[in-house]
């Protein structure tokens, strides 16, 4: 981000107050420094929602969301990062600088960004006008032919696009738009003194964001022509990897409280017109970080409805590793063999629609084990056995847990703890390297993280001396990050801002927010000292373990060496 953004953003906060415009959210009481209510994000009768007001940042002890007060307007209005920065300038009577790389990093002025919008609205406009004529006659039958009536095709915006080869550009450089910007915009290609359109020939689905933009186009071939869907190139204003397919209207559909996530455009205009709510899809990829992060905005919880064959499955289970990555709940709609949402749901309706298994996470996975498994034969059995079990190490709520426990016990008949034990201890570390005979058990990795976060709310409320610590103290690469910003005494609300990883920036409230604090430097010197003592502790006993692992490939002298080693970390451990 260029230094001149940055510093009208500061002065944009500063001009700002955070307490002021949360209150016209939610009632707030002031509590010293603080200012407490009721979490606007998640469901809560007793207030864990804090803003502070000299840092100027919220975090909610319950369910961790937190940041600055662009965050704060991004998540309550739903807004991209620069729309939340022009309805808080609007505010504050303050300008947005014409130019800023922070602008969605596109490089772009804003006029010549709105210039790219209209014109591609323009587009959309052309081609639904061209298939109610004779030019657009196939592509009207053919989306006849997929079961939609003239309804559901204004609804969608769909239309056609020309078999000539620039019936879209003449119309729109005839409408006063530059060659160059419709270029950039992928509507059309240039070679050489030619230019032609990029869609020819072919049904078009417009994709628009909840803001009304017309984004880019998919364009379906009619016949067998490849490749089968079209997609608008990347664009200043077009990136597969962060849009989602009618998301414009599943951003108005909130109260269904859950997103539907298919692959294909027509999969979500077919369930759409069946009347199912929240789907929407991706751009023609599969599911990125970034359109997982996009729909937590939009919704508590995912299902995950791809097509019911190999291919699909697959990308059922990718998606889930991205959304469990997240921490967004989801679920996987196993659609019958060969069907996708589009066959399905025109056969069986919205009621058979509703009747189908939506499994959760490990559930679907467990489905998936079972896969080319014949489990009356003893061998599969064992292997599904094993591969639930390693599903199963990552659920972490105990009821959850049993839940699908008892479930393998009655499928397989092991013995529930031998199920335990196999989830429990073959964990691969643990499972491959030698234990260490005199450390039975493990301690909980949780006072490090205490040990972290007590001691940059230490730091940040000036309570002890940067001098004390170092960002090499911290095991966790979002505080380590934080940290070194609070020793050098810079300002953290804009990285924190501007922090894309969630969990990170939790991370990181997490330990601004760190409570109790002493009020006393003596106290918080004394609290620093043992903070201090946790890390050394964990990191000495931890580099022990290191060498511990490796000491069953080592040579006979190295061996003894790396005893002492052990012998001298443990020491230094004792006494801290
Ligand atoms: P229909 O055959 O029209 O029902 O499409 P579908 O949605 O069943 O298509 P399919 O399952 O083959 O593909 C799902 C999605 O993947 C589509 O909506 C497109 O976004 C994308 N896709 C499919 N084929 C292509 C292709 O040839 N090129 C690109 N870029 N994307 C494709
Ligand atoms: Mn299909």
């Amino acid at each position: 981000m260029d230094a001149r953004f940055q510093a009208w953003l500061e002065e944009l906060r500063a001009r700002t107050s955070l307490e002021e415009v949360v209150s016209e959210y939610v009632p707030l009481k002031q509590k010293g420094r603080r200012y407490w209510g009721c979490c606007p994000f998640h469901n809560e009768k007793t207030p864990s929602f804090s803003v502070d007001g000299e840092a100027q940042l919220y975090y909610c002890f319950g369910c961790h969301k937190g940041g600055t007060v662009i965050n704060f307007v991004m998540e309550m209005e739903r807004l991209e990062f620069m729309d939340a920065v022009r309805l808080l300038a609007d505010r504050a009577h303050m300008e947005v600088p014409a130019r800023s790389r922070r602008d969605d990093g596109d490089g772009l002025t804003r006029d010549e960004r709105e210039a790219m919008y209209e014109a591609n609205r323009e587009a959309a406009r052309y081609f639904h006008a061209l298939l109610w004529t004779g030019e657009g006659a196939e592509a009207l039958n053919y989306l006849y032919g997929r079961g939609l009536n003239d309804r559901d095709i204004r609804r969608f915006g769909l239309g056609a696009s020309p078999r000539g080869w620039d019936g879209l550009y003449k119309h729109l450089t005839e409408k006063g738009y530059a060659p160059e910007l419709l270029e950039k915009a992928g509507l059309i290609v240039r070679r050489e003194s030619r230019a032609f359109d990029m869609f020819r020939g072919r049904a078009m689905f417009p994709i628009i964001n909840p803001r009304g933009r017309v984004l880019g186009f998919g364009g379906r071939a009619m016949g067998e022509e490849q490749p089968k869907y079209l997609n608008t190139a990347e664009t200043p204003i077009f990136n597969k990897r962060r849009g989602l397919y009618a998301l414009n209207m599943a951003a108005k559909e909130r109260s269904a409280g859950r997103l539907i996530l298919v692959e294909g455009y027509m999969d979500t205009v077919s369930l759409r017109k069946y009347g199912v709510q929240g789907v929407v899809a991706t751009l023609g990829t599969a599911l990125t970080e970034e359109q997982a992060r996009l729909m937590k905005r939009y919704a508590p919880e995912v299902w995950i409805s791809y097509d019911g064959d190999p291919p699909g499955q697959k990308a059922a289970l990718r998606a889930l590793d991205i959304l469990d990555q997240q921490g967004l709940p989801a679920k996987v709609i196993d659609y019958p063999q060969g069907m996708d949402p589009d066959d399905f749901i025109k056969r069986n309706g919205l009621p058979g629609f509703d009747a189908l298994p939506k499994y959760d996470s490990a559930s679907y996975r467990m489905l998936r084990a079972r896969d080319g498994l014949d489990l009356a034969i003893q061998d599969d059995l064992t292997q599904y056995a094993l591969r639930c079990c390693a599903i199963l190490k990552n659920v972490k709520n105990p009821v959850e847990l049993e839940n699908h426990l008892r479930r393998l016990v009655n499928e397989t008949g092991y013995d529930r703890e031998i199920l335990l034990r196999q989830i429990g201890v073959s964990a691969p570390a643990q499972a491959e390297a030698p234990r260490r005979p005199y450390r039975p058990a493990e301690k909980p990795a949780d006072d490090q993280a205490l040990a972290e976060c007590a001691l940059i709310a230490l730091l940040a409320r000036d309570l002890i001396a940067p001098a004390l610590l170092a960002a090499s103290d911290f095991s966790d690469p979002a505080r380590a990050a934080l940290a070194e910003r609070l020793i050098a005494g810079e300002a953290v609300s804009g990285w924190i801002e501007g922090l894309d990883d969630e969990s990170a920036r939790q991370k990181a409230l997490e330990a601004l927010n760190y409570r109790p604090l002493p009020d006393t430097r003596e106290d918080a010197a004394r609290m620093a000292e043992d903070c201090l003592r946790t890390i050394h502790k964990n990191r000495a006993e931890s580099r022990a373990d290191e060498i511990y692992q490796n000491i069953g490939t080592a040579s006979q002298e190295q061996k003894l060496a790396m005893y002492r080693q052990i012998m001298a970390l443990d020491n230094e451990d004792r006494t801290g």
